[in-house]
C-alpha cells in the first residue's frame, strides 16, 4: 500500500470504529472540546467542537491531507501555475485583493507572459474602477440627460451575479449611494419585477460576463438596452452602459465604449469573481470602501491560508472536516444556515462556489474517483429555516452535517430581537449534537401528565437520534471585512478540497451540455426544425399546442 492509499485506509479505519459518529458522549466527556477545536483567523472563529472530531481522527485527516498534496497545491495556486489543468489556465483569484507584485503568473499557465505580475493589471482596474465609482458618486458621471444616477442594474448570472448580489445585500445600508438591481435569468419575468421601480434617466446598466457569449445574459441585455433606447433614444444609450468582461471584442461589437469597459483575465474563475471588476455593482452601490473592505477582509483570511500552519488553518480545517463527513462517515449533503437576514443569499453563492466546483466524477487526470466529492449544499437563513427543513436535519434518517454563520454584534438597536435569534442557533446546534434519548421525551412526556399508552404511543417520535455535526463560524460584526474573510474561507476551502479529493476544482464542463442542447431546441420550439430527442418533440408538441 502506498503512503496515499495508507492514509485513506487510516481515515476509514477510524471511521469504523465503534462511536465514531459520537457528538454527544464526545461533548460530555470532554467540557474543553470548545477551547482545544476553536481556531481563529482572519478575524473569525471557527468551531468544530459540536463534531465528531477526536485528536486521533484530526491527525489523519492532516496526515492524508499531506499525502494527497493539499498544501503543494495551495502553493502551486499562489505561484499562478495552471491549477486548472483542463482549461490550462491559473486561478489567481488572491491576485485581486493582494498588494501589488504578489502574485505573478507561472509560464505554463497561459494567458499572461512569462512571469507576469497579474497584480499590476489588477490595479490598474481597481484604480479605473474607484474613478468611475467616485465619479458616479459625485455626479459628474450622469445618464444622457445629466440627471444623476440613482440606480445599478447588473445583467449577469452565476458568478457575474451571485457573489455581487449576496455582497451587496449583506452590506447595503439605507443611505447608500445606489440601488442595486440584479437580473439574472432569462425568464423576463425577471426583468418585468424590476422594470417598474426604474426611471431610464437614472438607470446604470452593467452588462457582466466574463465570456459575453452567455445566452441568458446576452439577452436580458439586449431587452434593457432597448428599453433605454425607447426612453432615452440611440444616441443616448452608451451613458448608461457599461461591461464587466473579459472579452473585449465582444463588449466593443455591443456598442459599449472601450473607456466603460472593466476587464479582468481568465485566471479568474467565474464564481471567484466577486473581487474583480464583476464586483462593480456592489462599490456602486455601497460605496467604494466597502469594497476596499470586502478585498481586505478577504485579503486577510488569504494571508491566514497562505501561513497558518494545518492544525490552525482555517480553511484547510473547514475542508478536512468535509473530508471527515464525506468520506468518512458517508454523509452526503451539507446545510448552510446564516443567522443573520443580510446573509440570505450566501447559500446561494456558496451552492455555486462548492457545488459547481467539486461536483466532479473523474480525477485532473481524468480517471473515475475513488472516494465520494462535493456534497449537496442548500440552505436559507436562520430562523426561517427552522420552519422548514430543519425536521429532516434533526430526525432524517442520514445526518446532514450543518454550517452556522453567527454574527455578535448587530447593525441595528433591537438588542432583544438580536438574543432570540442568537439563542435560536445556539439552540439548534445543541439539539443537533445531544438530541433527545427515548428516556428523556419520556420522562418529559410523563412529568407533563400524559398517560402510560400515550408515552408509548409517542416516545418514537419525539426522540431525537442526536450526533449530528455542525460547523459555527462566528463573525464579530457584519463588516465588509468580515464577510470578506468569510467568502473567501470558503474559496479556499473549495480549493483544499479540490486537492483532497485530486479533482479539479477550477473548471466547469458539466454546465456545457445543457446550453449546447438549447442552442439546437430554440428553433425546434420556434417551429423551424425537428428535435431530435423523441420527449423533448413530445413536449414542443403540447407546448406549441397551447400557443395556437
Ligand atoms: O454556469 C456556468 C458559468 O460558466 C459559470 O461558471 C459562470 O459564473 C456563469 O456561467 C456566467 O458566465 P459568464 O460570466 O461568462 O457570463
Amino acid at each position: 500500500m502506498d503512503d496515499l492509499a495508507a492514509a485513506w485506509d487510516r481515515v476509514r479505519r477510524l471511521a469504523a470504529r465503534p462511536g465514531a459518529a459520537a457528538v454527544r458522549a464526545r461533548l460530555d466527556a470532554e467540557p474543553d472540546r470548545f477551547a482545544r477545536l476553536a481556531r481563529r483567523g482572519g478575524g473569525l472563529t471557527l468551531d468544530l467542537s459540536r463534531t465528531a472530531l477526536t485528536d486521533e481522527v484530526l491527525d489523519a485527516l492532516l496526515a492524508l491531507a499531506s499525502a494527497q498534496g493539499v498544501t503543494r497545491f495551495r502553493d502551486a495556486m499562489a505561484r499562478g501555475e495552471a491549477v486548472n489543468g483542463t482549461e490550462r489556465r491559473a486561478a489567481l483569484h488572491m491576485a485581486l485583493r493582494g498588494p501589488a507584485g504578489a502574485f505573478r503568473v507561472a509560464p505554463q499557465a497561459g494567458g499572461h507572459a512569462a512571469g507576469e505580475d497579474a497584480s499590476e493589471e489588477v490595479h490598474a482596474t481597481l484604480d479605473a474602477m474607484r474613478r468611475f465609482v467616485l465619479a458616479v458618486h459625485a455626479g459628474t458621471v450622469t445618464g444622457a440627460t445629466g440627471a444623476r444616477f440613482t440606480d445599478v442594474v447588473n445583467i449577469g448570472i452565476g458568478g457575474s451575479d451571485l457573489g455581487p448580489a449576496m455582497a451587496t445585500r449583506a452590506l447595503w445600508r439605507h443611505g447608500m449611494p445606489l440601488r442595486a438591481h440584479y437580473l439574472a435569468n432569462v425568464d423576463a419575468h425577471a426583468w418585468e419585477a424590476i422594470r417598474p421601480g426604474l426611471d431610464p434617466a437614472t438607470t446604470l446598466v452593467l452588462v457582466a460576463s466574463k465570456t459575453f457569449t452567455t445566452q441568458e445574459t446576452m439577452a436580458n441585455a439586449q431587452l434593457v438596452k432597448a428599453w433605454l433606447a425607447a426612453a432615452l433614444g440611440d444616441a443616448a444609450v452608451g451613458a448608461h452602459l457599461a461591461a464587466l468582461s473579459t472579452n473585449l471584442a465582444a463588449t466593443a461589437s455591443f456598442g459599449i465604449a472601450p473607456e466603460r469597459v472593466f476587464g479582468f483575465r481568465d485566471w479568474v474563475g467565474g464564481r471567484f469573481s466577486m473581487w474583480s471588476a464583476i464586483g462593480l455593482s456592489i462599490a456602486l452601490a455601497c460605496g467604494w470602501d466597502v469594497f476596499a473592505g470586502l478585498l481586505a477582509g478577504a485579503w486577510a483570511m488569504d494571508e491566514h491560508f497562505l501561513a497558518a500552519p494545518d492544525e490552525a488553518n482555517l480553511p484547510l480545517l473547514l475542508a478536512a472536516t468535509e473530508v471527515w463527513h464525506v468520506d468518512a462517515l458517508g454523509y452526503p449533503a451539507r446545510v448552510v444556515l446564516p443567522y443573520d437576514e443580510r446573509l440570505a443569499r450566501l447559500p446561494a453563492h456558496l451552492q455555486q462556489l462548492e457545488m459547481e466546483s467539486l461536483g466532479k466524477r473523474v480525477t485532473m487526470a481524468g480517471d473515475p474517483v475513488a472516494v465520494q466529492t462535493g456534497p449537496v449544499v442548500f440552505g436559507e437563513p436562520g430562523t426561517n429555516a427552522q420552519h422548514s427543513f430543519m425536521q429532516l436535519i434533526h430526525q432524517g434518517p442520514t445526518p446532514v452535517p450543518v454550517d452556522f454563520v453567527l454574527v455578535a454584534r448587530p447593525d441595528h438597536a433591537q438588542a432583544d430581537s438580536h438574543r432570540i435569534l442568537l439563542a435560536h442557533a445556539l439552540a439548534q446546534a445543541e439539539a443537533l449534537a445531544r438530541g433527545r434519548t427515548e428516556a428523556e421525551a419520556r420522562a418529559e412526556m410523563a412529568k407533563a401528565g400524559l398517560d402510560a399508552a400515550e408515552v408509548d404511543r409517542l416516545a418514537p417520535h419525539r426522540t431525537f437520534p442526536g450526533d449530528r455535526p455542525s460547523v459555527s463560524i462566528l463573525l464579530p460584526a457584519l463588516t465588509p471585512e468580515a464577510l470578506g474573510a468569510l467568502v473567501a474561507l470558503y474559496e479556499h476551502k473549495v480549493a483544499c478540497l479540490g486537492a483532497y479529493w485530486g479533482i479539479n476544482p477550477f473548471d466547469q464542463w458539466g454546465v456545457e451540455l445543457g446550453k449546447q442542447l438549447a442552442g439546437g431546441i430554440l428553433p425546434a420550439l420556434e417551429g423551424r426544425a425537428a428535435a431530435s430527442d423523441a420527449a423533448t418533440a413530445a413536449m414542443i408538441g403540447e407546448i406549441r399546442k397551447l400557443w395556437s
